[in-house]
């Protein structure tokens, strides 16, 4: 994970460590650990100041703003190697002090790579696989090679999936090489910027400089080439007009950017009906699909969108689908006779690398498509799906996925609506009556789900099930409250309860059960068997007279189809959970050790 923004200017800047400071916020979904800048100025000298914590703390200890200079680098950290602390903060620098560099990804032989120049004679100070970076390039230089060779000479011994930039002082040049993470460069009038995140680009320009994997690009303000970094043969590439909007990254007049996206999602779902609706986007996928099998996958809550997906597509279109966990794909088709099949990718990020990964594995095996259901269009996923599904949902900034859920289970939803043969204008009805449908269920249960918030506080453990339809509803709702309420709270099917976890039911331990009116007849059976325990059933249901009596706290969403009722059941789990992060003081935008995009393994 991690995240970089680098820019060089023709002069001296005097405004650059904020424009660092707002790229670094920019990037901040991409990890919070530690921050770090390094500046550049015309005297051949840097600075580097970087410690533990996000921008904002960071900042507010180091004062960013302060520092003037030509070219400058900000780096942000989601730790996998070395503990977040202020040694382990990127940038880093070699032995001499002559070059700085920052990457993103994953260093997987760090440590044979660290004992290597050890013995070599260099001072490695931190335990971060991206200071091998700036190191085994120098060793390179020390030994007398140019620094297109030394970079390719590094790039060849360092394992893993990265992006990296490296800078001298005494040149006005940097360098940036891309292996498997997302790269943007954008040239503007009189500097060229480049980034991890193609929205820090877009915030200086709109002229973005397409990069691809095994690829470096050497650059100062004006000038750039980019070469393949294996031949060393350089590439002729002019920047392309972009239009995407960076969107003002503002939760004014929310207190934090979850409960802003969490009342975008009517808004959103109204888009995604529009665009569907008005488009024949379907119609091409529909003669991909009738070809092969349909395997889905997505990591976390994309995995639960893509599981509720499956439902979806088998009881409304009656398609058998297979949904995997992206790590399994590899085994899962590695023995598979049948080559035909499509995989359906889920990611809101488009960047995360156990999906990159199945896709991988998913080209080695099988001659079928794939299907990027992305909102992130400028992704690596987004660039390079044979069919792309938009989920429209526009950028996702709080770490907790709210409305991209929402949207790519409404997606789902469209897509078994169309498969199944329902004209335009019903599938039009019903999405404008399942936004009425959750609006208003937000409106009616606001009072319940605060009064529940109150309840739950205190609580570290309970569980959530769900029955079928509501499993997968049921996985999103716990995985929500882990991520922002910090509770080990378990989901399971409500069938499976009875199997082994019920030896865990005591005096007043809670459950929450999402259940559709006609599965009472067995979640009712799964309630008694709780109650009998003296445990406490909230359920979450459609309405009926049985479901209510026998909990102990009802939340009724008044919402005949059931399908429609599974999507707004998590809207409402995912508004329960942002009310208890509120009441325990947790900042939900940014839980404790997750990071918005996950690209390492
Ligand atoms: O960007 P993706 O949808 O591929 O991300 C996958 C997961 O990392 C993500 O859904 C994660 O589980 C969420 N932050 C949970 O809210």
């Amino acid at each position: 994970m991690c995240g970089f923004f680098t820019i060089v200017f023709n002069k001296e800047n005097r405004n650059m460590g904020s424009i660092l400071k707002n790229a670094g916020e920019r990037l901040s979904y991409r990890g919070y650990d530690s921050t770090g800048i390094a500046v550049f100025n015309e005297n051949e000298k840097f600075i580097i100041r970087k410690d533990k914590g996000s921008v904002e703390k960071v900042d507010k200890k180091l004062k960013f703003s302060q520092y003037g200079g030509y070219k400058g680098i900000i780096q942000l950290r989601w730790a996998t190697y070395g503990k977040p602390s202020k040694i382990n903060a990127q940038p880093h620098k070699d032995c001499t002090g002559r070059y700085v560099s920052a990457h993103n990804g994953n260093i997987i032989n760090v440590h044979s790579l660290f004992e290597k120049l050890k013995k070599a004679g260099h001072r490695i100070k931190s335990e971060n696989d991206g200071e091998v970076v700036v190191h085994i390039i120098e060793d390179y230089l020390n030994k007398g090679k140019s620094l297109n060779d030394a970079v390719k000479l590094s790039y060849k011994d360092i394992k893993g999936d990265y992006a990296f930039c490296f800078a001298d002082k005494k040149s006005r040049k940097m360098i940036a090489v891309k292996k498997g993470s997302s790269l943007f460069a954008g040239k503007g009038n009189g500097f060229i910027v480049v980034s991890s995140d193609l929205y820090a680009v877009l915030d200086h320009t709109n002229k973005i400089i397409p990069l691809k994997d095994s690829e470096m690009i050497e650059f100062d303000s004006d000038d750039y080439t980019i070469r393949n970094i294996i031949s060393m043969e350089s590439i002729k590439r002019s920047p392309e007009n972009n239009f995407l909007n960076p969107c003002i990254m503002y939760k004014r007049p929310y207190d934090s950017f979850m409960e802003k996206e969490i009342s975008e999602v009517p808004t959103k779902i109204d888009l995604l009906r529009e665009y569907y609706v008005s488009s024949n986007h379907l119609n091409k996928l529909k003669r991909t699909l009738s070809k092969g099998k349909l395997i889905i996958t997505g990591s976390g809550t994309s995995y639960n969108a893509s599981l509720l997906g499956t439902y979806f597509l088998n009881r409304i279109s009656g398609i058998d689908v297979a949904v995997h966990l992206p790590s399994d794909i590899n085994d899962r088709l590695k023995y598979v006779r049948d080559k035909s099949s499509n995989l359906l990718v889920v990611s809101q990020s488009g960047e995360t690398k156990d999906v990159k990964n199945a896709i991988d594995s998913f080209r080695n095996y099988s001659k079928g498509k794939v299907i990027g259901m992305i909102n992130n269009l400028a992704s690596t996923m987004g660039m390079t799906s044979d069919y792309i599904l938009p989920t429209i949902s526009d950028m996702e900034i709080s770490v907790p996925a709210t409305k991209t859920f929402i949207n790519q289970v409404v997606l789902f939803y469209i897509l078994s609506l169309f498969l199944k043969g329902e004209s335009k204008s019903n599938i039009d009805k019903k999405i404008k009556l399942l936004i009425k449908s959750l609006k208003k269920a937000k409106k009616d249960t606001d009072e319940q789900l605060s009064s529940l918030a109150n309840k739950l506080i205190k609580r570290d453990f309970m569980h959530i099930l769900g029955y079928s339809l509501t499993y997968p509803c049921a996985k999103e709702g716990a995985l929500k409250m882990k991520e922002v309420n910090y509770m080990n709270i378990e989901a399971m099917h409500s069938s499976e309860f009875k199997h082994g976890p019920l030896a865990l039911i005591k005096r007043k331990y809670p459950i929450i059960l999402i259940t559709t009116a006609k599965d009472k007849h067995y979640t009712l059976s799964h309630i008694n068997e709780i109650q009998t325990r003296n445990g406490i059933i909230i359920s979450i249901s459609q309405k009926d007279k049985d479901i209510e009596k026998n909990s102990d706290i009802n939340i009724t969403i008044n919402e005949k189809d059931e399908n429609c009722f599974a999507i707004i059941s998590v809207y409402l789990m995912q508004i329960l959970s942002l009310k208890i992060a509120y009441k325990k003081g947790i900042n939900p935008d940014q839980p404790r050790n997750i990071s918005k995009t996950i690209t390492v393994d």
